[in-house]
């Protein structure tokens, strides 16, 4: 029986990669809640942008991949230990993906503009001083700056540029990144959203939050 989603077992490892967590695991958990809606969606170009240790991308190839073949997977870091990891992972699973280390999604942007059917986000969102957003090592896995909103803001429209007509944005937030008002942004920006998926920890309250072009109010 083919797996659903990434063995943890299989997933490689390193001290300066985020280990699949909480939040991954959420994250993979809307997927497989949307598995029947995506299959459908017939995607050709799915994105994670910040894939870290590999285990979202690769439940997303696992999840789609056995249903039909000529999906087209590309993932980025800015870690380049978190790239190799990547790429290890999913050679352990059997699945490939374009890789590359780099900031969101630069040197993709022209290549990839308006072709990414589904675009998948566990950014760094937790609220830290500014200055610890984009430093080097694991540290960029959470440092989210104000808020927890640097990175998020600048990831809303490079997804914009990036997704197709019938493109769909799953992403992590946390209750202080202010979920509503992100909503709120993308609806000005033609987008529908709901939360897929909300979970809470003693620590933390995530949610999982899908965008969708809105073509109603056209
Ligand atoms: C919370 S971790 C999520 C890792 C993995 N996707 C998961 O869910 O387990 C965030 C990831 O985003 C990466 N990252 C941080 N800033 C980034 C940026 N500007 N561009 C691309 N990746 C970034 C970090 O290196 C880290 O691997």
């Amino acid at each position: 029986m083919p797996f659903k989603t990434a063995q943890i077992r299989l997933v490689s490892s390193h001290s300066e990669v985020y280990e699949p967590c909480d939040d991954s695991f959420a994250l993979v958990d809307a997927l497989l809640a949307d598995r029947s809606n995506l299959i459908e969606h017939k995607p050709k170009f799915c994105m994670e942008v910040g894939c870290g240790s590999g285990y979202v991308i690769t439940s997303l190839a696992l999840l789609l991949g056995h249903e039909f073949h000529g999906i087209h997977y590309f993932a980025t870091d800015t870690n380049p230990h978190a790239v190799r990891v990547t790429r290890e992972t999913m050679e352990a699973h059997g699945v490939h993906a374009e890789l590359i280390s780099t900031d969101i999604a630069s040197g993709l942007e022209k290549r990839l503009a308006g072709l990414v059917d589904i675009m998948v986000v566990n950014p760094p969102y937790v609220p830290t001083p500014e200055d610890e957003v984009g430093r080097e090592g694991i540290i960029s896995a959470w440092a989210g700056g104000e808020d927890g909103r640097s990175v998020i803001d600048r990831i809303l429209p490079v997804a914009d540029n990036l997704l197709s007509r019938k493109g769909w944005l799953y992403l992590v937030t946390l209750e202080s990144n202010h979920p509503l008002q992100l909503c709120l942004q993308m609806r000005e920006r033609g987008y529908a959203s709901r939360i897929v998926v909300q979970r809470s920890t003693d620590e933390e309250s995530l949610h999982i939050i899908k965008f969708w072009r809105n073509f109603d109010k056209e």
